[in-house]
């Protein structure tokens, strides 16, 4: 087939990449994408060196005497803007002599790419040295508070001990002493249950439910916690589409959000909790008439031990906490406050398609035992001394092992039923996965109830657990243990 003008003038026409033809450097043909890409009409660049268009490093590469495959380079525009290229070059042997062709690419898109990917790399590396940071921060002050509670656990059961073993022991004394450990205690289990949400790592029982509901249980609780002197207003929004969210993790939220509010009114005010349907979320309104944030308060407020009270009055986690249950729950918070004019935090849940679920139990009073033997296994023993104790105390029978190996030795030894192996789920020397398939392998009707203080989906992806088994998470209240027995054994 014979070359004609036609075909060589389609090609040129059709290629995506702008094309140069060069005899000896100067600048002999050039497509509408090379006028388009170099910013010159055709007839400024015929005739001319191809230099004028590269930019000085990138000039030596196109000539045709030193052939060279692909190269990235860059083009300098008659504008003067630089774009990054990629050039390749190859030399023909023509009747009219030796010619050099060039198809010059645009790699703007892709370069464009490159440093989107770089700013998102140096971002990510900033994120992580400010988790860092903050993660660092959240041990300080975790060790801090704890040493607190240590102390006084320690030094009061010490008190205990010596007034029980006096002359004339004050009950009355011992009582109030082994009162303020039972108290340090509860503010321990408080914090963790507050780092563990604010971590993700707590159980959470998402369910459907109804956030009215939810504000209409815990509204008694938050009134009595905020004062006399400060009104708390409950406007709950019509026809409120339910939300998926663990009730426990809202309570907490109100709870945080509550406290805040009364230690911004310390003379009084008025705190209103109101709820609407906004399109396809739920929105949930805290607001206080109290002293305001500034706005680098604002700015601040949700990071992690972020604090602007005294030392020892509040541990900055409330915020974050709140954030951690939002976000947990697939939502978004924001502050609006000024100083002086109260503040507002305004979460967004998404609202749920399904429909309500069954009321929680847990708050029905505790329940008894009816003489079933348990087999309560784990190795801290502590924990296994007030598990056997809370559950002989409700009317079980209890056998108690540290380890899986002394469980399944007791399993043995041991004539009448197991009802339900109560397991911890890490375990030195054998998982609590483990010892309940051997246990269940020679006694196939005893139920399993497992013990953790790590998240059911940590555990699940893990594969320390199976999804859908029993789980009770610790640290856990007498009741709560009481109650998770009962339902295993019944259920
Ligand atoms: N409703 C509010 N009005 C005014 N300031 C607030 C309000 N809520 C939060 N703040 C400010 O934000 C800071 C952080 O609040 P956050 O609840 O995280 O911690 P905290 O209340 O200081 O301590 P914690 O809640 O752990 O006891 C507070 O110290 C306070 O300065
Ligand atoms: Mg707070």
């Amino acid at each position: 087939m014979e070359w004609s003008e036609e075909l060589s003038g389609g090609l040129l026409l059709a290629a995506p990449d702008a094309i140069l033809v060069l005899d000896e450097g100067v600048i002999v043909l050039a497509n509408d994408r090379a006028e388009e890409l170099f910013g010159y009409p055709r007839a400024e660049l015929l005739g001319r060196p191809v230099g004028m268009v590269f930019t000085d490093d990138s000039r030596a590469m196109h000539d045709e005497r030193e052939p060279i495959g692909a190269v990235a380079t860059s083009v300098r525009r008659k504008d003067g803007t630089e774009v990054p290229v990629e050039s390749t070059s190859a030399v023909v042997d023509t009747p009219h002599g030796r010619l050099a062709v060039s198809v010059v690419r645009d790699l703007t898109d892709r370069a464009h790419a490159e440093q989107e990917k770089a700013r998102l790399r140096a971002e990510t590396q900033v994120h992580r040295s400010q988790r860092l940071e903050s993660l660092g921060q959240l041990a300080g002050g975790i060790a801090h508070d704890f040493n607190n509670m240590l102390g006084v656990i320690v030094n009061y059961a010490n008190f205990v001990i010596e007034e029980a073993e006096s002359a004339e022991p004050d009950v009355k004394m011992i009582m109030a002493d082994a009162r303020q450990v039972i108290r340090a205690g509860e503010r321990g289990t408080d914090l963790t249950h507050q780092l563990l949400a604010f971590a993700r790592r707590e159980v959470v029982r998402p369910q459907v439910l109804d956030l009215n509901t939810v504000i209409g249980e815990v509204e008694e609780m938050l009134r009595r916690s905020i004062g006399e002197q400060i009104t708390l207003i409950v406007r709950p929004g019509a026809h409120l589409p339910p939300v998926t969210c663990d009730p426990g993790q809202i309570e907490q939220l109100l709870v945080n959000l509550a406290s805040n509010a009364r230690d911004a009114m310390p003379s009084g005010g008025n705190l209103v909790i109101d709820t609407e349907a906004h399109d396809d979320q739920v929105r949930m309104r805290v607001s206080d008439s109290g002293r305001g944030m500034a706005p680098d308060v604002v700015e601040h407020a949700f990071e992690p031990f972020f604090t602007t009270k005294a030392s020892g009055e509040g541990t900055g986690l409330g915020l974050a906490t709140v954030y951690g249950i939002v976000t947990q729950a697939g939502g978004e918070v924001s502050i609006a406050s000024s100083p002086g004019l109260g503040t507002t935090v305004t979460v967004l849940l998404p609202a749920a398609s399904g429909s309500l679920s069954a009321p929680d139990l847990s708050d029905s009073a505790p329940v008894k035992g009816r003489g079933e033997t348990l087999l309560v296994v784990e190795d801290e023993a502590a924990l296994r001394d007030v598990a056997g104790r809370i559950l002989s105390g409700a009317g079980y029978r209890v056998l108690a092992a540290e380890c899986g190996p002394e469980a399944l030795e007791l399993a043995a030894a041991h004539q009448g039923a197991i009802d339900l192996l109560v397991s911890d789920v890490v375990m030195p020397g054998m998982l609590g996965k483990d010892l309940a398939e051997r246990l269940c392998v020679v006694r196939p009707e005893t139920r399993v109830l497992y013990m953790s203080g790590y998240a059911q989906p940590v555990l699940h992806t893990h594969g320390t657990l199976d999804p859908g088994v029993a789980l009770l998470e610790k640290p856990f209240t007498a009741n709560d243990l009481l109650i998770a027995v009962r339902r295993r054994l019944d259920g």
